[in-house]
């Protein structure tokens, strides 16, 4: 397709370019521990731009909600939904909810929900969605407008969690889990979590290594960027309509990641690893420390390998730069093409209700969205590392804020991760991720 060709078949999104670009300036999200790395990435202020004709959810729908709903989500390795779903069914009698699980990884939940809804098909009531698909998700108008409701208990939320469902103006969802990157440490390997990155991959060489989430897919988008917006890295220019990936900040923070693995800080099965790799390995005893998120505490918990031999801790700063985390978690959004609107609304409220938040919270070790959950005293009991996800989560850098998010994130993995594997070198990675976003920021 040509440029003229893609861009009228884009014209329904080109007004929103420009509100992006605002929105996008607006951003660079929070820096903990004074990294000038600004992330490129950005608070999806809802004042620009303008989505025209969404249905609006009616709060009132779900007071007498009866019938069949259908959550979608990624796989429910912790087992909170299915658990949620069976504590809701017994809840409300007259709605049945079931849960269709999609696979692991973010992307491809990302297009099992996209097909559904380019088909226009109801088979998703509630889609529990990534916190990076909002933009695109809106602008396709394949989502419910659910303003109403979230006006009827804004005050309850972490900020930005609510910042990460609005976008034009408008809250296309009700935040549900809210993510952001942990070390896990071997307690019983290290006495004290290591300061910067540099000191991390030291230890891992000369201990058991260090695994996280390398594989080519949106994983690795946030795990290199989290290096990379800590050593200083952006990946759009403030106007949103330019690629900054290939800069010195980011070659640094590849070139680091790139030697860790040559030299035998991380083992080359990284490259393949997605969440549930890299908690698998170290939950066998396999490595000193792991990057995951919050939800690997509570499985590694009855993990009897590691259980009462590791601690969290924060992600450390890279040397000369800062320290720095992502934004992640999930929305429940409400399809447009639902056949019960009332009963999806409904199941969303349940699901982040404060007595379930609570629940997700303690036993399944998710990060609540909810403020009240992290005054808790049983919530500060069970997860001793509650006030440092409460502070990762205040500070963490958005992801940029674009319709075509998922077009520069694969620029991203798919590069960094040909580096990792050694296929390609840092820099011709960077000089292949900049000319792939440049690319898709043109079609919009
Ligand atoms: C987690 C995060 C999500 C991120 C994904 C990447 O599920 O919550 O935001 O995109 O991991 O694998």
């Amino acid at each position: 397709m040509d440029e003229g060709s893609r861009v009228s078949k884009h014209l329904a999104v080109l007004i929103t370019a420009f509100a992006l670009a605002a929105g996008v300036a607006a951003c660079g999200g929070g820096s903990s521990g004074g990294s000038s790395g600004g992330g490129g990435g950005g608070s999806s202020s809802g004042s620009q731009g303008s989505i025209s004709g969404a249905k609006v959810i009616d709060p009132s729908s779900m007071n007498n909600a009866k019938g069949n709903v259908t959550y979608c989500t990624g796989k429910d390795t912790s087992g909170d939904i299915k658990a949620g779903i069976a504590e809701f069914n017994k809840e409300n009698p007259g709605l049945t909810a079931k849960i269709l699980e999609f696979p692991e990884a973010a992307d491809q939940q990302h297009d099992q929900f996209a097909q559904r809804e380019r088909a226009k098909r109801p088979d998703c009531d509630v889609f529990e969605s990534d916190v990076v698909w909002t933009a695109e998700f809106a602008q396709q108008k394949w989502l419910y407008d659910m303003t109403p409701y979230i006006q009827s208990r804004q005050s309850d939320f972490i900020p930005s969690t609510l910042e990460s469902i609005h976008y034009a103006g408008k809250y296309w969802g009700v935040p549900h889990s809210t993510d952001t990157g942990l070390l896990y440490y071997r307690s019983d390997q290290v006495s004290t979590p290591p300061a910067t990155w540099q000191d991390l991959y030291n230890i891992a060489k000369q201990k058991n290594g260090v695994v996280y989430q390398g594989a080519s897919y949106e994983g690795l988008t946030c795990d290199f960027l989290e290096i990379a917006y800590a050593a200083g890295g952006q990946v759009l220019s403030s106007d949103g309509k330019k690629s900054l990936i290939n800069s010195p900040q980011n070659l640094k923070a590849l070139q680091f990641m790139v030697n860790g693995i040559k030299d035998g800080a991380a083992p080359k099965a990284v490259t393949t690893m997605m969440e549930e790799d890299a908690r698998r390995a170290f939950e066998a005893g396999k490595a000193t420390f792991e990057r995951n998120w919050p939800y690997a505490y509570a499985l590694g918990l009855m993990a009897p390998k590691v259980k009462g031999k590791f601690k969290v801790a924060p992600l450390p700063a890279f040397q000369g730069g800062g320290k720095a985390g992502i934004l992640g978690g999930h929305n429940l959004v409400v399809s447009a093409f639902s056949k019960n609107p009332g009963g999806a609304l409904k199941l969303v409220d349940f699901f982040s209700s404060p007595k379930w938040q609570q629940v997700t919270g303690i036993k399944y070790s998710k990060a609540p969205v909810l403020k009240s959950v992290y005054n808790n005293a049983a919530y500060k009991k069970a997860i001793p590392f509650a006030s440092t996800l409460s502070q990762g989560v205040a500070q963490a850098h958005s992801r940029p804020v674009s319709p075509v998010y998922p077009q520069i994130s694969q620029a991203i993995y798919k590069n960094v991760n040909a580096a990792l594997s050694g296929s390609m070198s840092p820099q011709a990675a960077l000089q292949a991720a900049d000319s792939q976003i440049n690319r898709a920021l043109q079609t919009f």
